[in-house]
């Protein structure tokens, strides 16, 4: 039976030496926590390191027996390994650069060392224990190289990887020495997932940036393969948090606390210990609320929770410094003998206890500098049965893409923030409902159980498509069996592409006309009563004519935007406009101006920005600049970008090579269909094709919905000739 492999750095349970013996503890954090629901069904497996450096093979053995029990599979790490590839790279490097903090990154080559041989190790873990049919899902920063590692030794894995922290920006991640080799490593991957669409867009930014590969749909063609990049904002279990909240020990732990607190009101905040959390400024914006509004003394409290993480790394002890610090200097000046303003926990909570603080608190303040999702804002929202209580959350958390009806803030605004708990204290109660009760239907539906089966099914999806996407030589087997089709076909439809397909390309565009050769041999198949010959190319309406317009075949030119059925007038596909090409060819003599030897072709409909002239390592570096600059551009327009052989096409969407492509198959109905060609743009015409269809990619591109491919131009006549 297939099961899941889920790998990560930390396991859900993490072991702990105390002076007699060994103990296991739940782990915290995002990634634990949130997964540790879902890796017990169906038999599924976590592999992770658990959390301590083990001293000799006796305790290993008992620690691997323990855990085996609870379908956990032990990765050991060394002591120079937890300081190299855990402090150090992971939490040294990656972690401070993926947050926006680069000024706290150390670059070490050590370091990265450590990180690659501690990946392999992981790698030689997982394919000691996966089946071929086994699914493997990696996950966050500690293992980027993991995905391309097994992907290896297992070409043929079904491998998933998500990131649990932002992906940001191009700037940062240029920054990194090892980039390449890091995004290089991800993409071993069949699936990338992220919590947000702002994150997805940074990787498949970098990725084109650093790697050269661009995107569609968020699909990568990496030429050895298509890896698919996605968002799923991962939830809560949140029936667990409910029923936690409810139980009898969260009452009477919240009983208890109340009768110390009194009538003081609580404002609540739970993280790590982690600088990305902005623990010091949530401080000092509490300080400023009790100063701007002397009347909350006495009322209300904080009461701030700090899960001891990662503190032999030096930014987390100095952070551990700062916080101890302010708020004893907070409690010292504010500080009554019936109230103390700040009650500051350096410790881990149990679940039950958890909930009676979430039960307790009117407010909770989540208000990271930068975090991937944060889950305890959705923890926060889950325990509130009764509609009661106010979130507060940061616009950089990416909980805070989903939970609109939080009060969002700025976390470095404190003034903002003081005002937010100052409007938080004195919200109504109906909108108080209204705006949990909104966040409570988000929350519930799109829980964990939903995030790990969209991204599952998502997964399975990727795998199919990329067995439908192998195309086949065109074997002289396979040529026998069309030449059978072809004969026994009363109406044969043969759409040809030209350029790279029919003709060679030229670095001169007008200077690939066809030979005496090519109009013969289309002269001749054209003349064959049963046959309808079409040329399907990107090219503009006029050179067509003047090229091929006396022969007896079908035109559809400039990408589907102009079509002539042999004989008749040219007829434009659909009425369209041209005005947004005042916008757009500015940015196109931009990039001629910066770019030698490229230039701008114009078309009555569309624009192409071509490159084959150019000096090739500029003119694709160029290219990609400009697909960036232009998708962001169109983003909100219908026009289209499409990338072609050396050239970069603007024009409306949803026309294209394969909708034109369709009216033909649609008027003709043949019984015999053949589609060849060599672009990107073709692709809509093989997709637009029945099954049945022979549709035939020239090139090596491994990846193309054809279902055949030939090599060359020359091929492409060749099996033509045959057909005569
Ligand atoms: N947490 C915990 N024990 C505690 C405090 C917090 O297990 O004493 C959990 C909390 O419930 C949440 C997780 O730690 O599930 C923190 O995840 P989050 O996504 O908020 O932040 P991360 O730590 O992953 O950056
Ligand atoms: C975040 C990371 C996780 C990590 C957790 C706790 O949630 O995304 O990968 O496990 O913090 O950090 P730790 O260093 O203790 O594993």
């Amino acid at each position: 039976m297939s099961r899941t492999i889920i790998v990560s750095n930390r396991l859900p349970t993490k072991v702990l030496r105390t002076e007699e013996s060994l103990t296991f503890q739940p782990s915290e954090g995002g990634l634990a926590t949130g997964l540790g629901s879902i890796y017990r069904q169906q038999g599924n497996v976590w592999v992770g390191w658990p959390g301590l450096f083990v001293e000799d093979a006796s305790e290993e053995e008992y620690v691997r027996e323990q855990l085996r029990d609870d379908s956990m599979v032990p990765v050991f790490l060394t002591e120079p390994e937890i300081r190299d590839f855990y402090e150090g790279f992971s939490n040294s490097t990656l972690w401070p650069t993926f947050h926006y903090f680069s000024q706290y990154a150390t670059y070490e080559q050590s370091h990265w060392e450590a990180y690659v041989a501690v990946n392999e190790k992981f790698c030689q873990a997982v394919l000691a224990l996966a089946g071929p049919e086994d699914t493997i899902w990696v996950h966050d920063y500690q293992l980027l190289l993991l995905p391309a590692m097994l992907r290896q030794a297992r070409p043929e894995a079904t491998i998933g990887f998500f990131l649990h922290i932002p992906f940001p920006s191009y700037e940062l991640i240029r920054v990194l020495p090892w980039r390449k080799e890091l995004l290089e490593g991800m993409l071993g991957a069949d699936l990338l997932g992220f919590h947000t669409f702002g994150y997805m867009r940074h990787f498949l930014s970098a990725v084109s940036q650093l790697l050269g590969f661009s995107s569609q749909n968020g699909q990568i063609e990496t030429g050895a393969r298509t890896v698919l990049v996605d968002a799923f904002p991962m939830g809560i279990d949140y029936e667990r948090y409910v029923q936690a909240a409810a139980s009898a020990a969260a009452v009477q732990h919240e009983a208890v606390y109340r009768e110390a607190l009194r009538e003081v009101r609580v404002i609540l905040s739970i993280d790590r210990l982690d600088y990305s959390k902005g623990i010091a400024q949530r401080l000092r914006a509490f300080e400023l609320l009790i100063q701007r509004y002397p009347e909350w003394r006495e009322q209300v409290s904080l009461i701030m929770v700090v899960v001891p993480s990662r503190d032999q790394v030096a930014q987390y002890a100095a952070l551990k410094e700062e916080i101890d610090e302010l708020v004893g200097r907070i409690n010292a000046q504010y500080r009554t003998i019936g109230w103390t303003p700040i009650h500051y926990f350096y410790r881990s909570f149990p679940l039950e206890e958890l909930a009676s603080l979430y039960r307790l608190a009117e407010v909770a303040l989540v208000t990271p500098m930068r975090d991937g999702m944060n889950l305890v804002a959705k923890e926060f929202v889950a325990s509130k049965a009764d509609g009661h209580g106010v979130l507060i959350l940061s616009e950089r958390a990416g909980a805070a893409r989903e939970l609109s009806d939080a009060l969002i803030i700025n976390p470095t605004d404190t003034g903002q923030l003081a005002e937010a708990m100052h409007d938080a204290l004195v919200m109504p109660e109906d909108e108080q409902q209204l705006r949990m009760g909104a966040m409570q239907a988000l929350v519930s539906q799109y829980n964990v159980f939903a995030w790990a089966k969209l991204f599952m099914d998502r997964l399975a999806y990727t795998k199919i498509k990329q067995h439908t996407l192998a195309t086949e030589m065109l074997t002289p087997a396979v040529l026998q069996q069309l030449r059978v089709h072809y004969q026994d076909a009363q109406q044969r439809l043969l759409l040809l592409d030209y350029d790279g397909t029919l003709a060679p390309f030229n670095t001169n565009p007008q200077r690939a006309q066809p030979d005496q050769e090519l109009r013969l041999l289309l002269q001749a198949l054209a003349d064959i009563p049963q046959n309808r010959v079409v040329i399907i190319s990107g090219r503009d309406r006029h050179t067509l004519e003047a090229w091929l317009g006396h022969l007896p075949i079908d035109f559809i030119a400039e990408h589907g935007v102009w079509l002539r059925p042999a004989g008749e007038e040219w007829q434009l596909f659909q009425t369209l406009n041209n005005e947004w090409m005042r916008d757009i060819r500015p940015i196109l003599e931009l990039y001629v101006a910066r770019t030698a030897g490229s230039f701008i072709e114009d078309k009555e409909y569309s624009l192409v920005w071509h490159y084959r002239r150019a000096d090739a390592e500029l003119g694709a570096m160029r290219a990609r600049d400009l697909l960036n600059h232009l998708t962001f551009m169109t983003s909100n327009s219908d026009l289209q970008v499409m990338e072609g052989n050396k050239v970069i096409e603007i024009k409306t969407a949803g026309i294209n090579k394969g909708s034109a492509a369709a009216r033909w198959l649609a008027t003709y109905q043949p019984g015999f269909t053949l589609a060849i060609g060599d672009d990107r743009t073709d692709e809509d015409t093989f997709r637009a094709m029945p099954p049945e269809a022979y549709t035939v990619k020239v090139g090596s591109t491994p990846r193309s919905l054809a279902r055949f491919s030939v090599a060359s131009t020359t091929d492409v006549r060749k099996l033509l000739r045959s057909l005569l």
